[in-house]
């Protein structure tokens, strides 16, 4: 049995099977390149699902989370401390200025914190309670707690746990028409993430954030971005949204802002920063110095190492090559920066996943259809190619496989059919 067997069986004996059976155990980890207990060596292309922003074992992160750790790791929330301050200040000048931050210590945490400022926002436009409601989007997803379930847009992952927060309602992702059919002056915020992540990397048309502040300038609802994915650089901005111009009333983080570290921040941005009054809201770990050392560490490393044209230049690398597989499987390619999926044209998104690491490179099925890129922000030009290469080759496999399957089957059912594939 090998290494990664043997652990595997035990984890199978006392771990919850909520994630069922991870098919890789990881034992280190530098810069884009990950080991597993047996000493196979892959190359990170999804960076523990868009968290390791520096990759693995960035010296930077390693020097302020042992630095901090040294010094004080934890001090709740019974005293202040001058990491949680700084990380606040840099996040707060980042988004523009004039913001409030509550730390968490998750994306579900952070989007809990906003869906509350969304309660005390309704309730204090409308006492009475008539302004409780909150519009998401169909496909969203927004975390795993009963209130971040709520806001996510998937049918499926809600009703086994319902009933949950609301009222919530939802419209299909990226039509601004029903966004603003929708939200009206019952609305009290509207959350969104600036492309869906988890639905599988799917951009919204040019417009669809702007749309989405007017409607909520018009009719007085917070406009809340979830940025837990997109944000700290994934896109080639710091922030998704700063795209399309916009400034939300809240903007949500997690994952790439620690860089491997367990913080999430929820940012109220002018009047929403002072929604919540002393006892509202709160968290024993949240905003720990040791985490926000760390995201001091990435944005720190970020503005030095210029990350956010390198993620331009070797995202758009990236997406040109992964453009290049040419497959009856491939459809194109979706995202922006180093955050992108190859679509398929069938549901071989797992198939692809797992011939991928097969051959040593790590990416995600992030749906049926579609294969997620979301690398550390640090993916060398080189370490680009090679990834398209990686895809290539497990595209082909896959297809070939498939290939077989429907000759075998057209063999067995007497025929070669047209649409079986056979190129
Ligand atoms: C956009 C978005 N929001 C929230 C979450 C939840 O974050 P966490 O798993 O840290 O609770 C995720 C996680 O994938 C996410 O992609």
């Amino acid at each position: 049995m090998t290494a990664s067997e043997a652990l595997t069986v035990r984890w199978d004996a006392v771990m919850m099977p909520n994630y069922g059976t991870p098919p890789v155990a990881f034992a280190r980890g530098e810069g884009c390149r990950v080991w597993d207990v047996d000493g196979r060596e892959y190359l990170d292309l999804i960076a523990g699902i868009a968290v390791s922003a520096l990759g693995h074992a960035h010296p930077a992160l390693v020097e302020a989370v042992s630095r901090q750790v040294a010094t004080l790791a934890h001090s709740s929330n019974l005293a202040l401390h001058e990491p949680g301050v700084r990380l606040a200040e840099r996040l707060v000048e980042l988004l523009g200025g004039d913001g409030r931050v509550f730390f968490g210590n998750d994306g579900a945490g952070a989007n809990e914190a906003a869906f509350k400022l969304a309660r005390r926002h309704g309730r204090a436009l409308d006492p009475s309670g008539g302004r409780l409601e909150v519009v998401a989007a169909e496909g969203g997803f927004h975390g795993r707690t009963l209130g971040a379930l709520a806001l996510t847009g998937t049918r499926a992952k809600r009703e086994p746990f319902a009933p949950l927060p609301g009222p919530v309602t939802f419209v299909p992702y990226g039509d601004a028409t029903a966004l603003e059919a929708t939200v009206s002056e019952r609305t009290a915020a509207v959350f969104l993430e600036p492309t869906l992540g988890e639905g599988g990397v799917v951009p919204p048309p040019t417009g669809y954030l702007r749309a989405a502040r007017a409607v909520c300038d018009r009719t007085g609802a917070l406009l809340v971005v979830d940025e837990v994915q997109s944000g700290i650089g994934r896109t080639g901005a710091w922030f998704a949204h700063q795209a399309e111009g916009i400034r939300p009333d809240v903007v949500t983080l997690a994952k790439g802002l620690g860089g491997g570290l367990p913080i999430g921040a929820c940012v109220g941005l002018g009047p929403s920063g002072r929604l919540f009054a002393k006892g509202d809201h709160g968290s024993t770990f949240g905003g720990n110095p040791v985490s926000c050392a760390a995201a001091l560490a990435v944005v720190d490393t970020v503005e030095r190492e210029d990350l956010l044209t390198s993620v331009r230049e070797v995202g758009a690398r990236l997406a040109t090559g992964l453009r290049t597989i040419d497959s009856m499987l491939v459809d194109g390619v979706r995202g922006s920066g180093l955050w992108l999926a190859l679509v398929l044209t069938r549901p071989v998104a797992a198939e692809i996943e797992a011939a991928a690491r097969r051959a040593g490179f790590l990416v995600n099925a992030v749906q049926p259809d579609a294969v997620r890129l979301a690398p550390p922000l640090v993916l060398s030009a080189g370490q680009a190619d090679r990834a398209v290469a990686g895809l290539r080759a497990a595209v082909g496999e896959v297809e070939r496989a498939a290939t077989v399957g429907a000759a075998r089957a057209a063999g067995a059912s007497g025929g070669i059919h047209q649409d079986e594939g056979v190129r």
